[in-house]
C-alpha cells in the first residue's frame, strides 16, 4: 500500500507527525505493507524515525537516471537509496505531463534497479475510447517503460496502474474494470516476457482511491496493492485504507 504524498505537506512538523500516525496504524496489520513517498528532503529524516521496525518503508516519488554528474537539480537513485529508501516511483503521469517520454521512464527504472532499489512503474491511459485504442497506448507504454530492464531484475518491478483520468478526483475506477486492466496488463507482460513472470510481477491500482470504494477495488480489481495520492494525507482517511486491505487480504 504506498503513499504517494506528492509535494506535500510542505511543513516538516507536519509530515513527521503524519507519518508517525502512519506507522502506529501499519504495525498493526501483519499482512500489509505501506510505503510512504515523501519529499526528497523528508527521506533521511523519515528513514531515522522509521529505525527498527519493518512495516513501513520508504520511497522517493522521482529520482534521476544517471548515479553522478552535472545534472542540476536531479536527485541521484545511489544517493535515495542512502538516505533510506526502499522503493522509486517512476513514470508517474504527472511527470510525464512535464515532458518525461517512455525513453526517460525507462532509463529511470534501469537507475534505480541498478542503484539496488525497486521500481513502481506508472502506466495509464490519459482518456478511455470507446474502440478500446486506449489498451495499445498503455501496450505501448509498458513494452517502452521496461525496454532496458534486465530480466533478473523483474522480481524488484511493480507495475502501478494509475488512469489518468481518474487521479485526484473521487470516483476511482470500478473494481471490476479494474480487473480487465489487470488481465490486460499481465497479457502484455505475458508477451514481452512469459506467463510466469507476468503472474509473479505484482500490480497496483492509483487514482482517486478512498475508504468509501477502497473495498470494491480490493475485493474486486485483482490488484496486489493501491497508489495512494490524496487520501494519504489524512490518517482519517489513510487509516481505514490500509485496514481495508487488512480485512480484504
Ligand atoms: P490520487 O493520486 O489518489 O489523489 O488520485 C494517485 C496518484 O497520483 O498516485
Amino acid at each position: 500500500m504506498v503513499a504517494n504524498w506528492k509535494m506535500h505537506p510542505p511543513e516538516v512538523a507536519a509530515a513527521k507527525s503524519l507519518l508517525l500516525s502512519i506507522k502506529k496504524v501499519a504495525s498493526g496489520l501483519p499482512h500489509v505493507q505501506t510505503v510512504v513517498c515523501p519529499p526528497f528532503p523528508l527521506i533521511s529524516t523519515f528513514s531515522a524515525l522509521l529505525r527498527l521496525q519493518r512495516k513501513v518503508s520508504l520511497g522517493a516519488q522521482n529520482i534521476f537516471h544517471e548515479n553522478a554528474g552535472a545534472f542540476t537539480g536531479e536527485v541521484s537513485p545511489l544517493l535515495v537509496r542512502d538516505s533510506g529508501a526502499m522503493y522509486a516511483i517512476v513514470g508517474h503521469s504527472e511527470r510525464r505531463a512535464m515532458g518525461e517520454t517512455d525513453e526517460i521512464v525507462a532509463k529511470k527504472a534501469r537507475a534505480a534497479l541498478h542503484a539496488g532499489l525497486k521500481v513502481i512503474l506508472c502506466v495509464g491511459e490519459t482518456a478511455r475510447d470507446p474502440d478500446g485504442d486506449y489498451l495499445g497506448h498503455i501496450r505501448k507504454q509498458v513494452r517502452a517503460s521496461l525496454a532496458l530492464v534486465e530480466r533478473k531484475d523483474l522480481n524488484r518491478v511493480l507495475i502501478a496502474y494509475e488512469p489518468v483520468w481518474a487521479i485526484g478526483g473521487t470516483h476511482a475506477v470500478a473494481g471490476h474494470d479494474i480487473h480487465q486492466a489487470v488481465i490486460f496488463l499481465k497479457k502484455v507482460l505475458g508477451e514481452i516476457y512469459s506467463n510466469e513472470v507476468a503472474r509473479e510481477i505484482l500490480v497496483l491500482y492509483g487514482g482517486s482511491v478512498t475508504p468509501e470504494n477502497v473495498t470494491d477495488i480490493l475485493k474486486h480489481g485483482a490488484v496486489d496493492g493501491l497508489l495512494v495520492g490524496g487520501d494519504s494525507l489524512d490518517i482519517k482517511l489513510f487509516g481505514p485504507i490500509l485496514r481495508a486491505a487488512e480485512t480484504v487480504w
